[in-house]
């Protein structure tokens, strides 16, 4: 089985893309063929700085790399550096309905949310469809979100291989109904965009004043608590096991419970469950060099891959001549 991913390096990675997207690709490359990048060129859909960009292009990679991606096991790379991507682009654009990518909810919220509306934001589900077709990737697990991105892939692909012959495989998204939406401090989704997140490699202080400014209800300390409607409950569950959640929530039922208490008890377990990770990743921050060999011989795996598709996908419309 291939499985493929990747996410965008348009700021810090946060514990709702650990709990949602990396944490089961890093368990899948136990299992399967497992393809995970960072989109760099999609991220330049809302990122227009240079130093952002390259920076949060490497902190993506040592993120993945401290929190136990193996690049023995999985294929790692930077999007950018297998730029052939951009040819079966170029070519799925040919098949693209412009009506399909109008339609994309992604598009239209990021220009409610103020972005330009260039052809890099309406044309980033046909690079993502290339993404996807050129390591002729079986299964995308993505999250709610990104499911209307997959079906437009999906689209793409059948609708070249019916003008041009058998082609590509047709992918499958994979929306774990177990992997959970992770709430923001806010109590909406955790998102970069709605500035709401928990970062999972900030400083102590950051992580203080971030869990600090968890918002919950103002129930008197001495009245009981509902667990279900609370935010911070949700929050800390995620690094709780049955038992621990178990106990927790008899605490809320009874009485007596005070947020700042549990505040004081989601710092520690985030410190505990990402220590050893934060310490490989200091480790790792020290040899930027060797991250980016890392990503290089990642992306030469990766090219070796996709040549073949490209070179079939060039014949089928009439390029190689
Ligand atoms: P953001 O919304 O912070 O910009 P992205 O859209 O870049 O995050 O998402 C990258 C990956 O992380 C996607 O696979 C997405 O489904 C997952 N993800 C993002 N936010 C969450 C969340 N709050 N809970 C679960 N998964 C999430
Ligand atoms: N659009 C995805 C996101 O924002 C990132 C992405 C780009 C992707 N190319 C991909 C995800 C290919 C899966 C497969 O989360």
């Amino acid at each position: 089985m291939r499985i493929l991913s990747g996410i965008q390096p348009s700021g810090s990675l946060h514990i709702g893309n650990y709990f949602g997207m990396m944490r089961p690709m890093i368990g899948y490359q136990e299992e399967a063929e497992l393809y995970c990048f960072i989109v760099n060129y999609h991220a330049m859909t809302s990122v227009a700085n240079k130093e952002l960009l390259a920076q949060g292009t490497l902190e993506a990679a040592l993120d993945f790399l401290a929190l136990g991606l193996d690049p023995e096991k999985a294929i790692f790379w930077v999007q950018s550096d297998v730029p052939e991507v951009t040819e079966l682009t170029w070519i799925l654009n040919n098949v693209t309905p412009v009506g399909l990518l109008l339609r994309s909810h992604s598009y239209k919220d990021k220009i409610a949310q103020g972005l330009s509306p260039n052809h890099g934001l309406l044309s980033y589900p046909v690079l993502m469809a290339a993404d996807i077709l050129l390591y002729q990737s079986e299964r995308i697990p993505v999250g709610q979100d990104q499911q209307q991105h997959l079906e437009i892939a999906r689209d793409i692909a059948i609708k070249f291989n019916h003008t041009f012959g058998e082609t590509f495989v047709i992918p499958e998204a994979e929306i774990n109904p177990n992997v959970p939406t992770v709430l923001g401090i806010d109590g909406r989704k955790m998102s970069k965009s709605y500035g709401n997140t928990i970062e999972i490699f900030s400083g102590e202080d950051t992580l203080r004043k971030k869990i600090a400014e968890i918002v919950t209800d103002s129930t008197p300390v001495a009245d009981p608590k509902d667990p279900e409607k609370c935010n911070l409950f949700a929050i800390i569950s995620l690094f709780l096991n049955g038992d621990e959640k178990a106990d927790l929530e008899a605490r809320y039922r009874q009485g007596g419970l005070k947020y700042s208490d549990v505040k004081k008890e989601l710092f520690e377990r985030i410190g505990e469950y990402f220590g050893a990770a934060r310490e490989k990743r200091q480790q790792l921050e020290r040899s930027p060099d060797q991250i980016r060999q890392i990503l290089k011989f990642g992306a030469d795996k990766a090219r070796m891959k996709a040549l073949p598709t490209l070179e079939l996908a060039r014949d089928r419309v009439g390029l190689v001549y």
